[in-house]
């Protein structure tokens, strides 16, 4: 199985909880709207829009909203959640749009996971109308609490993207932006935290919100999952004595437009 169809699958089985499972989901779709800061009736496209995190956000703006997702799952649920959405299963790498169809696309937390970014980024090109602006977000290291990141992986090898487990390398989206011939490119840096109390807190944190990657007893051996135990406790009391237990997460938005 590829990479890329262990993320499909993986979308397709925590779609009725991702934005529960990617705590930073619906703050940074919000920020990548506030970004663009489009207008009422921009013709808005949010491509891999998952739950809808910036898709939502540009409705509340009072912008003509179309979504598409490569996942089934993620298309009924978001269907189901925003009748005002416009919904249709797509490839980004295929849109099934004309040229010059939207005023703005947004892509929240996309580009890393797909295999050719740089198709997606010249259909994006393709589908916007002339001056259109484009708007990306890349997320980025989770500099304190990599630990578990690591930890994660080691214990569960080949789970896909789950939140506690997506270290993927993200292409550079400003070299893919202006290869593509969009101009005028600018960035901004944003970052959200959740502090959590104490390790026992984290503990059930984990277990409410990420339940499925981190089923410890259900798919780990019992030797293992008291190693795993053990190294959890062991990484949330360092923390907590050092700093405090503050799960941060931070991304880079880009923004860009094509020429007139
Ligand atoms: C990390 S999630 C981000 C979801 C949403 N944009 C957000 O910020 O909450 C990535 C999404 O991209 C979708 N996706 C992955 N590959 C895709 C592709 N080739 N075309 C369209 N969507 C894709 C996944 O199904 C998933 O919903």
């Amino acid at each position: 199985m590829t990479e890329a169809n262990t993320h499909m699958r993986w979308f397709e089985d925590h779609a009725d909880h991702y934005e529960e499972l990617a705590m930073y989901a619906a703050d940074f779709g919000q920020r990548l709207i506030d970004f663009v800061d489009p207008a009422p009736a921009t013709r808005l496209l949010d491509v891999g829009a998952g739950r809808g995190a910036a898709a939502r956000a540009a409705v509340a703006r009072g912008c003509v909203v179309t979504a598409i997702d490569v996942t089934p799952a993620m298309v009924r649920r978001l269907a189901a959640d925003v009748p005002e959405i416009i919904v249709r299963q797509m490839d980004v790498t295929r849109l099934d749009f004309s040229r010059g169809t939207f005023d703005t696309v947004v892509a929240a937390d996309v580009l890393e996971i797909l295999e050719d970014p740089a198709a997606a980024v010249a259909e994006i090109r393709r589908v916007l109308a002339p001056g259109g602006t484009v708007a990306l977000s890349v997320n980025g290291a989770r500099a304190r609490w990599e630990w578990l990141t690591l930890l994660a992986q080691e214990f569960w090898p080949a789970p896909g993207p789950a939140p506690v487990v997506d270290a993927a390398t993200p292409a550079d989206p400003a070299a893919l932006l202006a290869e593509a011939g969009f101009i005028e490119l600018t960035q901004r840096q944003v970052a959200a935290a959740v502090q959590v109390p104490s390790p026992s807190a984290l503990w059930e944190l984990l277990e409410s919100q990420m339940s499925m990657a981190m089923a410890v007893d259900e798919s780990l051996s019992a030797r293992r999952a008291a190693e795993f135990r053990r190294r959890f406790w062991a990484g949330a009391e360092h923390m907590h004595a050092h700093g405090g237990i503050i799960l941060d997460h931070n991304a880079t938005l880009h923004r860009a437009i094509t020429p007139a």
